[in-house]
Order: structure tokens, then sequence, then C-alpha cells
């Protein structure tokens, strides 16, 4: 199964920010204990790089790199193993960069025209992000009139009250944010309220058949 395919399987797309490499084993185990292989390491701190590799020791997780704004970030990300690229925004470069080296990508878009641009990319599935700003809800109904062959994977103010009405949209490949696995929580008590606490959205959705 590819990496687009596996995502509309599991609905999830956390999103972890790593300033602490020392607690990755838990990350991980959270993850692994609820079936949730992926997680988008972010380049929003200088650790990404390793928290990728380190992670990705793990053959039950599916890891990528998100927040890539460069092709630099990009080949950092891949060089440490990560299996598929997120961007906030639309790149021209860092696009091109995984198409040439046939890395997963899924570009960050927030109007009809960034959605364009992926398209003549060859890019279906796409982020839809910040997507509380952007219309929400109402804007992916609205999106996916013109662009009905299109998936997004909404990130930005999507939580644990409003993820269920997101995923009941068909053009919904799956949510993303970092709602659903915090270093913090992690932090707070060896990750159990994090493991309770995935494990509840997990529940949440598991009545969503598509
Ligand atoms: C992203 O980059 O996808 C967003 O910053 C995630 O937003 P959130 O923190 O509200 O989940």
């Amino acid at each position: 199964m590819d990496v687009l395919e596996q995502l509309k399987a599991v609905k999830l797309m956390p999103l972890y920010t790593a300033t602490d490499l020392t607690i990755l084993d838990q990350v991980a185990e959270v993850l692994i204990t609820h079936h949730v292989p992926f997680i988008e390491v972010t380049f929003r701190s200088d650790l990404a790089g390793q928290a990728i590799k380190k992670l990705s020791e793990y053959p039950e997780l599916v890891v990528g790199a998100g927040t890539v704004t460069t092709i630099d970030q990009a080949e950092e990300a891949v060089r440490n193993g990560a299996k598929f690229i997120v961007t906030p925004a639309i790149s021209r470069p860092v696009v091109e960069y995984c198409l040439k080296e046939n890395v997963p990508i899924i570009p960050g878009t927030a109007t009809p025209r960034d959605i364009q641009i992926a398209l003549e990319y060859g890019l279906d599935t796409v982020k839809f992000f910040p997507a509380n700003i952007y219309g929400g809800i109402k804007a992916l109904k609205a999106l996916s009139g013109p662009f009905p062959q299109v998936k997004f994977l909404p990130t930005g103010g999507v939580n644990e009250e409003n993820l269920k009405e997101y995923l009941d949209l068909d053009a919904v490949v799956a949510v993303g944010g970092s709602f659903i696995l915090s270093e913090k929580a992690v932090l707070k008590d060896n990750g159990q309220t994090a493991k309770a606490h995935l494990g509840e959205i997990v529940q949440a959705i598991s009545s969503i058949t598509r």
C-alpha cells in the first residue's frame, strides 16, 4: 500500500515537533499501541532530522517531514529516512525535488490557485492549511465543486471537537495537527496521558467506515 492509500485508511496525521530526542521511544510506543503509523516531524525545530532518523528505526511507523519550506530541508528529511514530505505552502522547488526523487509530497494549499498548481504537477492529495482560518468545512465543500478529484488533509485548528465533521467529508483523506500527539503530553507522565488521549481519538473515528 502506498503512503496516500495508507493515510486514507488511518485518517490521522499527527504533527510532531521534537525538542527532546530522549522521549522518542515513548512517542513511538504511543503511536504503535494505537496502530497509528504516521508521524509528521516538523522542521520547526533543529532536531527534525535527528528525530526522523530515530523514529524511522521503528518498522511499524511511517515517518515523514512537515513544515518543509526548502529543498535543503527536504533533502535532510529524505537523507534521514523520511517517507513523505508535507509543506505548509505549495513550493515549486520542493515539489519538483520530491517528484524527481520519487518521494510522496502533500503540498500545502489554501486557495483554488494553489490547488490548480498542485494538479498541474499531477498531485491530487493536498494539505489544506490553515483550515480554520481559510474557511474550514465550508471552504472544503466549495473547493470540492471545481476540484472533485482532490483529496484534502486539513490542518490548523482541527481538534478533538471538529475532527469527525471534517472526516465526514468524502474529500477529506485524513486530518492532521498537533492535537493528536504532543511532546508536552508525552513528557507529562511517560506517555500515559498521550496514550489515553490518542486512544480516545482513534475510538472516536472508528465508526467512520469509508
Ligand atoms: C500545520 O503546520 O499543519 C499546523 O500548524 C497544524 O496546526 P495545529 O497546531 O492547529 O494542529
